[in-house]
């Protein structure tokens, strides 16, 4: 795990905090090289080779998540069987190669961000292996019993160490707290990073007995990224597929148009500004294209209806997101987008739909829809109303935030615009104005109609 975050200018904690990094990892390393001098060079320069090379495609190994901004990479195992293997001076040689093929791969890479990984990369590397010797780690005559116990050690102080110095750079730098980060980025790697310490150990063992099980190593993994690929691809091609449902179905009325492509854009674009994990992210665009999709059971004569909706069509109409999230929750990879589709219209103040949640009952991701839900139905037109200025329905989000909305979203949200990061596209119609008429009931919690009570105070 590595540090990829753009800072412009950072704070001084910041920089007092990668001197010190730096700083531990030169000392560390100067004690550790003085230690391999006084106890000779065991070292044999296939090996290096090998591993150098092994380091180097195991940082090309990159596995791309689904929204793009994370990745993965095996790069763990091969540090663990480094560290099994060689013990702590060359570990953290090793670090600092792999710190600057990483940077190297990213292509420009500051240089602060460069120092700094190459001092978290030696102190955790570093860290482990002596951890793994002190406990009497060694499998190069012993066998592998005597140091079960020292690796099971060594893998959390590896993790913990990693975990926590980046976390704490970013902690400073966006003056956030460092468990938050924790929680936020890096707590969903847990499992990945648990199936890589065993393998990088049995890698190790492998290569103890002959140079070449390493391309026993290297086979599943070319074949795991090709699967996981192959995955994404057909992962991809399902989204697509119910998008293009979804956009039909927004299609199917002039006045929704684009609806659903324009909530997902302003959800996602939020819910990266409150720091979600790239998971929840990825929850939140699936909802949000299919935040509607229900309405494809409610009849189309209530859809399109101008005029006022009776009590009957409008107990249809609210129907929607439960139809909805059980549209969403047959489906194969957007299960977890369920409960987002079933909450988007419920109200902070409890006075929703379907259930009356309130508050944080309502998950957050529902909550973030509901904001740029009604957002975009003030800036796109009507027929009841023309488009309202973006001015004129960030007032309106204001004045709800609280009642209707979250209010920590209205300011995340609002801030974005005003900031200028969040590119508005209202709808506008382009065939002829019907003629307008109040329809106070249709979307009682979207419309924008500061006329409305549940936007006035
Ligand atoms: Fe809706």
């Amino acid at each position: 795990m590595k540090i990829s975050r753009r800072a412009s200018s950072l704070p001084l904690l910041s920089w007092i905090f990668i001197v010190l990094v730096v700083s531990g990892a030169i000392i560390m390393l100067g004690y550790l090289i003085r230690d391999l001098i006084r106890d000779g060079w065991t070292i044999n320069w296939w090996d290096l080779i090998i591993w150098a090379f092994l380091v180097i495609i195991a940082e090309k190994f990159v596995i791309s998540l689904p929204r793009g901004g994370a990745f993965v990479t095996v790069g763990a195992a091969v540090d663990f069987a480094i560290i099994v293997l060689f013990g702590p001076a060359i570990a953290a040689l090793f670090g600092l190669l792999g710190a600057l093929v990483n940077s190297w791969l990213a292509r420009k890479v500051p240089f602060y961000k460069l120092l700094f990984n190459m001092g978290q990369y030696v102190l955790t590397l570093g860290t482990a292996a002596i951890v793994f010797r002190a406990l009497g780690g060694d499998i190069s005559d012993s066998g592998i019993g005597s140091s079960i116990l020292p690796f099971l050690v060594c893998v959390p102080v590896y993790f913990f160490v990693n975990n926590a110095l980046i976390c704490l750079i970013i902690a400073f730098t966006e003056k956030i707290s460092p468990i938050r980060v924790w929680l936020v980025n890096f707590r969903w790697t847990v499992g990945h990073d648990l199936i890589l310490a065993p393998l990088g150990l049995v890698v190790a063992l492998l290569y103890k007995v002959s140079i070449w099980s390493i391309f026993v190593f290297l086979a599943p993994l070319a074949l795991a990224r090709y699967v996981y690929k192959l995955y994404m691809d057909l992962r991809g091609a399902y989204f697509d597929s119910i998008a293009a449902l979804a956009s039909a179905l927004d299609a199917s009325d002039p006045y929704t148009k684009g609806h659903s492509d324009r909530v997902t854009k302003y959800a996602v674009q939020t819910a990266r500004a409150m720091k979600s994990s790239e998971r929840e992210i990825e929850t939140i665009e699936f909802a949000g294209r299919l935040h509607d999709i229900g309405k494809i059971g409610i009849d189309r004569s209530i859809l399109r209806k101008r005029s006022k909706l009776n009590d009957r069509e409008w107990s249809e109409m609210q129907k929607h997101p439960v139809m909805g999230s059980e549209i969403a929750g047959k489906l194969k990879f957007m299960k977890e987008a369920e409960d987002y589709v079933n909450y988007h219209h419920e109200r902070y103040d409890g006075k929703g739909y379907p259930k009356g949640l309130k508050g944080e009952e309502i998950p957050v991701g529902a909550r973030i829809l509901g904001v740029v839900d009604a957002f975009d139905a003030m800036t796109s037109d009507r027929p009841y109303r023309p488009a309202l200025a973006i001015e004129e329905a960030v007032r309106e989000l204001e004045r709800g935030a609280g009642q209707q909305f979250d209010p920590i979203v209205v300011d995340v949200f609002v801030k974005l615009i005003r900031n200028g990061e969040l590119k508005v596209e209202g709808h506008k119609v382009k065939e002829p104005e019907p003629k307008p008429q109040q329809n106070s009931k249709q979307e009682l919690d979207l419309k924008p109609v500061k006329r409305t009570p549940q936007f006035s105070k």
